[in-house]
């Protein structure tokens, strides 16, 4: 598959989000990045399912939750019912890892499970024929615009075949941007997370997205 950038909604302006999102859709964006915080998990607090269904209105682009919070199990039907079409949920928040990831699939919507920088990728291993997909984070989850840790990377080798022999998408996410997205092309990486990189006063979200999305695709 080509490579996709799914920009951040973290970083946008909440007070004119339908215009927004369209302009990453008009550029041909065609997923979504939903990070939900619950001030516990993390030390931040964002949005919910509210919100995730009346984004759902307003675009027909991939919508992925990534659910920084804590007892992701009880919320994950409303999530999916308000319009997620992929949800991200980071093992340490899961009773069973194995159950939630076959509860968000028995909902219709793909499954996912995320890394922290100083957590093992192999942590996944045991569930790599359940998921959909695996989200690296390079940065500590909580907030937008910090800088891309190239660490968490160094296990990607050694779990490579077992991820591609299972067909897992693999994401990034945290300090991609133009000067970063150099450090995580050709090693495997699907889809690349950006925020404050897309929303931002430099340039419409559309114009952002499209100088990653050529950047991730050719490399220049
Ligand atoms: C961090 C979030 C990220 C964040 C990325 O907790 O999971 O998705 O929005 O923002 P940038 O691209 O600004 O690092
Ligand atoms: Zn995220």
């Amino acid at each position: 598959m080509k490579p996709q950038i799914s920009p951040s909604v973290l970083s946008a302006d909440f007070s004119k989000l339908g215009e927004q999102i369209a302009s990453v859709a008009g550029n041909g964006g065609e997923v979504l990045h939903l990070d939900v915080m619950d001030g516990h998990y993390v030390p931040n607090l964002t949005f919910g399912p509210l919100l995730v269904k009346a984004m759902r209105k307003m675009t027909d682009m991939i919508l992925e939750a990534h659910l920084m919070i804590s007892d992701p199990d009880q919320y994950i039907e409303n999530f999916v019912k308000a319009g997620a079409d992929i949800v991200l949920v980071h093992p340490s928040t899961c009773a069973s890892v194995r159950d939630t990831l076959r509860n968000i699939k028995s909902l219709g919507a793909k499954a996912g499970l995320v890394v922290n920088p100083g957590e093992k990728l192999s942590i996944v291993a045991p569930y790599l024929a359940e998921m959909d997909q695996l989200l690296i984070m390079s940065v500590v989850p909580g907030f937008g615009g910090q800088s891309f840790m190239p660490e968490v990377l160094n296990d990607l080798p050694e779990l490579r075949p077992s991820l591609q022999k299972n067909n897992v998408l693999v994401e990034i996410d945290g300090g991609i941007n133009q000067s970063t997205i150099g450090l995580v092309l050709d090693k495997g990486i699907n889809r690349f997370v950006a925020g404050s990189a897309v929303f931002n006063k430099d340039a419409s979200p559309g114009v952002n997205f499209n100088t990653l999305q050529t950047l991730a695709a050719t490399g220049k």
